[in-house]
């Protein structure tokens, strides 16, 4: 990580997820890195999506180590036991929706309230791992229709952050990021196995991406390899 200072300080939310847990192998073997944290619903503190008070207390506890100069947030649902994507208007229901919103969105509103207080003024890239499939423009299949919006919603709070951060910390960089199809346990479904990346590779190309951003970059949305995505 060429951009960031010698001893700069990392972060992973949704550390044990696929591309979490490649996240903060990467960081972690990296020399110039004084410290990678990884936080989870069972991590030490824990940060559980579904839990506000969980949020604001691991930001607390973690501004110890502060300043970050990259926090990433890989947590996300697509699917769970219950159900799957939705491929038509009638399979909508509330659960699916706020299960999905309460981890997509409602979660990563919160991690940007509790930890841009804690990104180093000088030099830093926060970003959220977001996905194609919620760029309104790019939509030409239709279905997922509660991740499509809760991904949409989750940009529109990037941006919004963004815009905010140029006030208080006129050097960060705030960004959505899509991963591409990576062979994890939330593609799996979807023929993750046989079409994803593995997740080193694409979490190794995230990080030369987000080294090369500047402040000019933050408040859009890129794909892993630098590509600038529609909204
Ligand atoms: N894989 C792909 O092809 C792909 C494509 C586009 C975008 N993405 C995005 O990339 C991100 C990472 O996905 P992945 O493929 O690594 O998925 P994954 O392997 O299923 O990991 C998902 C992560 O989300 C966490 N999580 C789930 N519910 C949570 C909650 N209530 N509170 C906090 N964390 C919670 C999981 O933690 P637990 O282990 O505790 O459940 C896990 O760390 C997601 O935002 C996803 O939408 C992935």
């Amino acid at each position: 990580m060429q951009s960031f200072p010698k001893h700069f300080h990392a972060l992973v939310i949704g550390a044990n997820g696929g591309i979490g847990t490649a996240f903060l192998q990467i960081l972690k073997e990296d020399p110039q890195c004084a410290c990678a944290i990884g936080l989870h619903r069972a991590s030490q503190p824990a940060i559980n999506f579904e839990d506000e008070a969980s949020i604001a207390a691991a930001a607390e506890e973690l501004r110890t180590f502060a300043p970050f100069h990259l926090i990433i947030n890989a947590a996300g649902i697509l699917h769970t036991d219950e159900w799957m994507p939705e491929k038509k208007l009638a399979d909508l229901h509330f659960a699916q929706l706020q299960k999905t919103f309460q981890i997509n969105t409602f979660g990563p509103a919160l991690v940007l309230r509790h930890f841009t207080p804690l990104l180093d003024k000088d030099r830093s890239v926060l970003a959220m791992l977001s996905a194609k499939v919620g760029s309104i423009g790019d939509n030409r299949l239709g279905g997922w229709y509660s991740y499509r919006a809760s991904k949409a919603a989750l940009n529109m709070l990037v941006k919004t952050a963004s815009i905010e951060l140029k006030r208080s910390h006129p050097n960060a960089v705030c960004v959505a990021v899509h991963p591409n199809t990576v062979n994890t346990s939330l593609s799996q479904p979807f023929r993750g196995e046989q079409i994803g990346r593995p997740a080193l590779s694409a979490a190794q190309d995230m990080l030369t991406m987000l080294d090369s951003l500047t402040v000019r970059d933050s408040g859009e949305f890129y794909a892993y390899n630098g590509e600038h995505l529609p909204w």
